[in-house]
């Protein structure tokens, strides 16, 4: 058969592709122990902006993603989402993955789809995070149930997906995956 450079270029063009977004996921770990140097908000923004990329159910885009910063706030979450107990509140940004629960108007789907849909989104971010040398972990959303209403109360009505701590990483540091 003859030789199609043109098939060729593009084939190997394909490939440098799919094997860089590999090298993005090979490289991604857990990390719980951060640099306190905050992340600037044009870093925040360009791994926010990739959410709206993110396929959802039935295209209804009913996550959001809000940036907690504040100390008290960070503090609070520390306490009461069981997954981030002793590390959370130490990292420069949380980044709490909520759905909207109006968005979920099926029988039966809110006690899952929001789920679902919040776990496409953290992987979109924490791939980017991973992208832009920013190190995380997720941290699930379990809060005990007599902290839910408190929880709401702070953080509003969404129902949470995820949690993903964000920070630049220490020197030493370079990986402390969870035992
Ligand atoms: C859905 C989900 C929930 C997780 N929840 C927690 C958590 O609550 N606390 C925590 O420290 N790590 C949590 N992790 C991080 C995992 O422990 C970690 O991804 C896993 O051990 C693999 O390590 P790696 O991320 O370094 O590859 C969670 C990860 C996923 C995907």
């Amino acid at each position: 058969m003859e030789n199609d450079i043109y098939q060729e270029r593009y084939l190997k063009h394909q490939l440098d592709k799919k094997e860089e977004l590999i090298k993005i996921m090979k490289e991604r770990h857990s990390n719980r122990r951060f640099d306190d140097k905050p992340i600037p908000q044009e870093i925040i923004d360009e791994l926010i902006s990739v959410v709206e990329l993110a396929p959802s159910s039935c295209d209804r885009k009913a996550i959001k993603v809000e940036v907690i910063t504040d100390r008290d706030k960070k503090a609070l979450l520390g306490g009461i989402l069981v997954g981030g107990v002793g590390w959370i509140h130490r990292a420069p940004a949380i980044l709490l993955i909520t759905a909207d629960p109006k968005a979920y108007k099926a029988e039966g789907e809110i006690k899952f789809m929001p789920y679902l849909d919040g776990g496409v989104v953290s992987q979109q971010l924490a791939l980017t995070a991973t992208s832009l040398g920013i190190h995380g972990c997720f941290a699930n959303p379990n809060i005990r149930d007599f902290n839910v209403d408190h929880y709401h109360k702070i953080f509003g009505p969404n129902i949470l997906t995820m949690a993903f701590a964000i920070g630049y990483p220490i020197e030493e540091d370079s990986s402390d995956k969870e035992k």
